[in-house]
């Protein structure tokens, strides 16, 4: 059987599937191919690794009607038309858990960066500007025993506020559909709704999904309710927050700062986020550890081997499609 990968990713994935006995065949140029030039590609293989660049649509599923799986390489799927795959018995799986921890190391990155203005200032020192101490230079947000809300408390969004409520004594809020006894009796935390917890926290962290109901799901109105002095963070999804809306809400002082792994319209940025001083700008990059991207790859290969060879997968996304 035949699998494809749609763009270099660690070579143990390769191997996995290899020692498996697959036929691996792969994009061995770092670029992302057209939706034609998937489609070419994906012709004739019982298996697709595709990265969240890629759009899977119905189109894309469609083409090839010998394709049994998806294992996205990434654990949001929003990349997929998961229910068109689903429609054509197609199972598509994800990368979770092995990267929680890592993402949360990230989203605390940027909430750190961002609070002590870690990046102006770095800056300005390079630059040779650090001739004398100052008592009233850079000054930023206190992180410990601020209150930092959660918004979606899944894999990642639990053990950021671990990291916030055990490493810097940080009040724990947060908003999710159903109450998480983990965040309850371990973090102290209080589930609020979502205006509670935007009006009561200096730390706003985002870890939903991105569905048709999380899109835009703080805009111009949320901005508002925030505290002038608040910070938000984004390792989600770009859509879920307006990007017009928060630019607006930075210039005017609505918040204070912001600390974003993911964009609107990725990879484009926003322009006038690429000017401002009290945002921290990365570029997608919260999986990316040496050991994550390596269990990311592992998970996904895995996925497909098992998968392909009968057997139950890890991580299914869709898994109505195992009946
Ligand atoms: C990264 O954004 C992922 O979904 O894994
Ligand atoms: C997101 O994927 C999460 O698990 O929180």
């Amino acid at each position: 059987m035949k699998v494809y990968v749609s763009r270099p990713i660690p070579q143990n994935a390769y191997k996995i599937l290899k020692d498996a006995g697959l036929e691996v065949f792969a994009n061995e140029e770092n670029r992302i191919l057209s939706k034609q030039e998937l489609i070419e590609n994906i012709k004739d293989v019982d298996a697709l690794l595709p990265l969240l660049t890629d759009a899977i649509d119905d189109e894309v599923l469609a083409s090839n009607p010998k394709l049994k799986i998806v294992a996205n390489y990434a654990v949001g799927f929003n990349n997929i038309n998961i229910e068109a795959a689903t429609k054509r018995g197609i199972l598509v799986t994800n990368t979770p858990d092995v990267l929680t921890d890592t993402t949360a190391d990230m989203a605390f990155a940027l909430l750190m960066t961002t609070a002590r203005s870690i990046v102006p200032s770095d800056k300005f020192t390079r630059d040779g500007m650090f001739d004398k101490w100052e008592p009233l230079g850079f000054l930023g947000q206190d992180i410990h025993h601020a209150t930092l809300g959660i918004i979606g408390a899944g894999r990642i969004g639990q053990v950021v506020a671990k990291r916030g409520h055990h490493g810097f004594d940080m009040k724990i809020l947060y908003v999710d559909m159903s109450h998480n006894e983990y965040m309850d009796s371990e973090l102290g935390a209080t589930k609020v709704e979502l205006d509670y917890l935007l009006q009561n926290s200096d730390f706003v962290s985002l870890h939903v999904p991105l569905f048709p109901n999380t899109h835009h799901l703080i805009g111009k109105d949320q901005f508002k309710m925030m505290k002038k002095t608040a910070v938000l963070i984004n390792t989600a999804r770009g859509p879920v927050v307006d990007e017009e809306a928060l630019v607006e809400a930075l210039k005017t002082g609505e918040i204070w700062a912001a600390g974003l792994d993911v964009y609107e319209k990725e990879p484009t940025v926003h322009h006038e986020l690429l000017k401002m001083d009290n945002v921290v700008l990365a570029p997608h990059i919260a999986s990316a550890s040496i050991q994550t991207r390596e269990e990311m790859g592992r998970i996904a290969a895995e996925n497909i081997v098992l998968f392909l060879n009968g057997k139950k997968p890890l991580t299914p996304v869709n898994p109505a499609v195992l009946q």
